[in-house]
């Protein structure tokens, strides 16, 4: 947002708060009980919260993947009644940080955006760009200690690259034109042209067969609740087949 603030734009920041934690670092139980959650994209419960002002030029959301499904706080604060209102006809920016599987996630946020009449226009993924086996082992290792570093002292270091983050203000820059325009046509084909949304096509794949499995399991889960932790502790065993 630094360019676009250097523009002379005021930028409002709002953090979404659910009321069910999800504590980082995370443990084994807490992670895999996102599943069911996430898959059907139920909300959960929401501090309340609130805006400076009652309209804004633009929306820029911040998410993160969760099981190939928008997280659970982002598809909580996409179903608010609020908060659909205040993106109701709006232009909004998606921008994600994930390991690298963003793409079943986004069709879902597509469709919750359009069901509260928002104007997706610019999509941005920042993804670890080490290849999909190290990473799967270096998110855990992150996610699950709290420690962005490399383990063990040999694997590379997990998550968006520190590059990549810093790098990210030139798709600032280009989002800022567009906001002195208020015109928003071309903004998704420019930030492609620099790299904004990567897609590798063998890991669409991955995510298509293993998008439907989540979803299997997920359904899975509801027909037999009272079988859903050894369900869900299968999926944990098989997780990893899901991804290769
Ligand atoms: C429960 C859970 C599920 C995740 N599932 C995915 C996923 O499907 N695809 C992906 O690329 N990253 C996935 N990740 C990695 C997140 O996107 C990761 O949290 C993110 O890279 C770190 O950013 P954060 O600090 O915003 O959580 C998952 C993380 C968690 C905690």
């Amino acid at each position: 947002m630094r360019p676009v603030i250097a523009d002379g734009n005021e930028v409002e920041y709002l953090q979404i708060k659910t009321v069910h934690q999800f504590p980082f670092p995370w443990s084994t139980p807490v992670f895999f009980d996102t599943v069911p959650e996430s898959v059907n994209i139920i909300p959960t419960t929401l501090e309340p919260w609130q805006t400076k002002l009652a309209q804004y030029d633009l929306i820029v959301l911040g998410w993160q993947p969760w099981n190939l499904s928008p997280s659970i706080p982002f598809s909580s604060i996409l179903q608010d009644e609020k908060f659909k209102a205040l993106i109701k006809g709006k232009p909004v920016i998606t921008i994600s940080g994930c390991r690298n599987m963003w793409i079943n996630a986004q069709e879902k946020n597509k469709k919750l955006l359009q069901a509260a009449g928002a104007q997706l226009v610019g999509n941005i993924a920042l993804v670890d760009r080490h290849p999909n086996h190290l990473s799967y082992f270096t998110i855990f290792h992150w996610l699950g200690t709290g420690r962005k570093d490399r383990k063990w002292g040999i694997f590379p270091k997990p998550g968006v690259s520190e590059k990549d983050i810093t790098g990210a203000s030139k798709f600032g820059n280009l989002v800022k034109e567009y906001l002195r325009l208020n015109s928003w046509e071309g903004l998704q084909q420019d930030l492609s042209q620099i790299g904004a949304a990567p897609v590798k096509y063998s890991l669409m794949f991955i995510e298509r067969k293993a998008g439907k499995i989540f979803q299997k399991w997920v359904d899975l889960i509801n027909k037999f609740p009272q079988k859903g932790k050894i369900y869900l502790l299968y999926i944990n065993i098989i997780l990893p087949w899901h991804y290769w």
